[in-house]
């Protein structure tokens, strides 16, 4: 029972549209009608600015670490399954959130709140990846899925056990998965670049 009422709080707290909810409520626009429709911090900057951006990326990775933290203090301080479980009910409130008619976003800010907590190694290495790829690319989709793929490798040379290298390779499918159509456009050489001049103004 404690186990079902984390994983209802962990979705919940996961399925809050933080980037929705600003842009909705301040702009008075949908920021998935917007840039590439996602309502995830990349989008919400390219249609508010950079603050915005950061402001939304902020409160989605608070996201994944509170549902993460919450289920550890209904179930216990472990590894377990039923955390991972958790866990993963975080990132999926972000992509299928109750409140968007179980639509959302890619889950990349929530899987990192996700792997602070969990696994703060894991969370560095992807962080810088990440950084490192968006800066040089201009491609924040490719740092997401790139940076992401480091997630079951780092669990793997960290000497982790066999179920948490497979969580870590789940979450990773799972940003692969949100990024399908973000994967078409990279190879048709179509993705949307990150212009610092042009944020705020799509
Ligand atoms: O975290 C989402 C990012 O990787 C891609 O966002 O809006 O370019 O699809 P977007």
């Amino acid at each position: 029972m404690r186990i079902l009422i984390a994983i209802f709080i962990s979705y919940l707290i996961g399925s809050i549209p933080s980037g929705f909810l600003l842009t909705k409520y301040v702009m008075r626009k949908d920021v998935r009608q917007y840039g590439s429709g996602n309502i995830g911090a990349t989008n919400v900057a390219r249609v508010m600015g950079l603050k915005s951006g950061i402001l939304v990326a902020i409160f989605d990775i608070l996201k994944g670490y509170l549902g993460v933290l919450v289920g550890q203090l209904i179930i216990g301080n472990s590894l377990s399954i039923a955390i991972l479980l958790v866990a993963v009910t975080a990132i999926a409130g972000h992509d299928w959130s109750i409140f968007l008619g179980f639509s959302g976003g890619k889950g990349v800010a929530t899987t990192f709140g996700v792997i602070l907590r969990l696994y703060p190694l894991a969370f560095l290495i992807y962080a810088l990846i990440w950084l490192l790829l968006v800066l040089t690319t201009r491609y924040v989709s490719l740092g997401s899925i790139i940076g992401s793929m480091s997630l079951p490798l780092t669990l793997y040379f960290s000497s982790y056990d066999s179920k948490n290298i497979f969580f870590a390779a789940l979450l990773s499918i799972f940003v692969m998965y949100t990024h399908r159509e973000n994967i078409k456009r990279l190879l048709k050489g179509e993705e949307n670049r990150m212009d610092p001049d042009k944020l705020g103004k799509s």
